[in-house]
């Protein structure tokens, strides 16, 4: 079975009924601040983002919804391997439900992908993401600007990577 238990967490994989939950994350603004597209403005919107995790192949993409407390509040894991994306509804951040999720999903990723390290694309802006990331170990290795054009503003990018553990 596809799925990571932790003390709090239910990670697994996205399924078409999880459509409700997942919009209310990706069409909230403060949730989508520092995303690479403006927050969902329509269920339709979420319906095709949904649609491409569930069809995403085995070995391009390895990612996770986050259920906790009967509910699904975010999402972690590779987009498109190896890189690292997560985000999760405003209500439930500052719990350590991201850091414990992280905590779950680095090694389950390492353990079935010859990978090398682990990377990360964060709006230096994006604080919380930072701290999350140094937090489990993950370093800078290079900064760029202009990275993301999101809603007619400019992003810039720090990139960070975790490498395989010996
Ligand atoms: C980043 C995010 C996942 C963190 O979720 P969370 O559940 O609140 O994180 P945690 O409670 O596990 O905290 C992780 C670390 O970040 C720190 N942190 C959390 N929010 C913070 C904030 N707003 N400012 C500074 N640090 C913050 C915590 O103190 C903790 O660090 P510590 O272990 O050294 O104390 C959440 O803020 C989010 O979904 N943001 C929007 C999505 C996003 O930007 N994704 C990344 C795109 S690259």
């Amino acid at each position: 079975m596809d799925t990571i238990r932790t003390e709090r967490l239910l990670l697994r994989r996205a399924r078409h009924g999880d459509l409700e939950d997942i919009h209310a994350v990706l069409s909230d603004p403060r949730a989508m601040r520092y995303w690479s597209t403006p927050p969902h403005a329509t269920v339709d919107q979420t319906r095709d983002w949904l649609g491409d995790m569930i069809a995403a192949p085995a070995d391009v993409s390895d990612d996770f919804l986050v259920e906790f407390e009967g509910g699904v509040v975010g999402k972690i894991g590779c987009w498109q391997l190896p890189e690292i994306g997560f985000i999760f509804h405003p209500g439930i951040w500052r719990r350590g439900i991201a850091g414990e999720a992280l905590r779950a999903v680095l090694p389950w990723i390492f353990g079935r992908h010859a990978l090398p390290a682990i990377t990360a694309d964060v709006d230096p802006r994006n604080a919380a993401s930072l701290a999350l990331l140094a937090r489990a170990g993950f370093r800078e290795t290079g900064r760029a600007e202009r990275t993301w054009l999101v809603a007619g503003e400019w992003c810039n990018s720090i990139y960070l990577a975790l490498r395989r553990p010996d």
